[in-house]
């Protein structure tokens, strides 16, 4: 299976030509690597710009959020429609970033479904803000999938992605990264919460880590936390830096 590889620029770079510079550096690296699926969400604005420079599968589009319908009186929102038609293929949902700014499991349960409905592929977001001894974050972590893929078929499922991004190892005020285990044992738990839900069916749904990521640590979450891809904030804003983290992915998918 190829590791898939998604950098989120949040709101960033502030001009139209440094995200178009930054694009094709990183699709340029993006290009000569096969066991790696590269896709940069950047802000909604430069998606137009930024799909004239897509030229292959290797490096595509992502976006950062999507609106429930498909069109309609939601002043500032983008329908997952809209996104498709631009040829955007994953969109991500549930964002720790965006639940704090009020976004409710219901919200991203029905942002879910309307994703898939349009043939997006849905990256939700899951993880707990602290930890605590008794492992109750486990249990609320459980409870975040449950929530979201209620009503979700299985058929739909090969449009899922589930990244766990622990809030406390996300973002400049990260308390540490967390280590290879901390991402295991969470990885594990999602699976075995898929595969109470699905069965087999599940197997085949990419876990992804994300959260500090960098050029560093990149390998050693792939090869040892058993995530099929990892979900890259700040590092995917360098091309350098995000270059090294896939050419560790190319390593660790051979
Ligand atoms: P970070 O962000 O890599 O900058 O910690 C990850 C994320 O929020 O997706």
């Amino acid at each position: 299976m190829k590791k898939l590889i998604i950098g989120n620029w949040k709101m960033f770079p502030v001009s139209a030509k440094e995200a178009r510079d930054k694009f094709t550096a990183i699709k340029k690296e993006a290009a000569a690597l096969r066991n790696v699926q590269t896709v940069v969400c950047p802000p909604f604005v430069y998606m137009g710009d930024l799909k004239k420079l897509v030229t292959g599968h290797r490096c595509v589009l992502g976006a950062q959020n999507a609106w429930t319908e498909e069109s309609g009186a939601y002043t500032g929102e983008v329908s997952p429609d809209m996104l498709m038609s631009l040829g955007v293929s994953y969109v991500i949902i549930g964002h720790s970033e965006r639940r704090a700014l009020g976004e409710t499991d219901e919200l991203v349960n029905r942002k879910v479904h309307a994703a898939i409905k349009a043939g997006l592929t849905a990256v939700l977001c899951v993880g707990e803000r602290t930890r605590d001894a008794d492992g109750e974050y486990l249990k609320y972590i459980g409870e975040q999938i449950l929530f979201a893929l209620k009503g979700v078929s299985k058929k739909d499922l090969a449009n899922v992605v589930i990244a766990y991004e622990p809030i406390w190892a996300i973002g400049k005020n990260a308390v540490r990264a967390a280590s290879t285990d901390d991402a295991l044992e969470v990885t594990i738990l999602i699976r075995k919460t898929l595969a109470d839900l699905y069965g087999q069916g599940s197997f085949n749904i990419p876990v992804l880590y994300g959260g500090s990521v960098d050029a560093q640590n990149a390998g050693d979450f792939l090869a040892k936390s058993q995530v099929q891809g990892l979900l890259v904030g700040r590092s995917s804003l360098d091309p350098k830096v995000f270059a090294a983290i896939l050419k560790s992915a190319e390593k660790t998918a051979r």
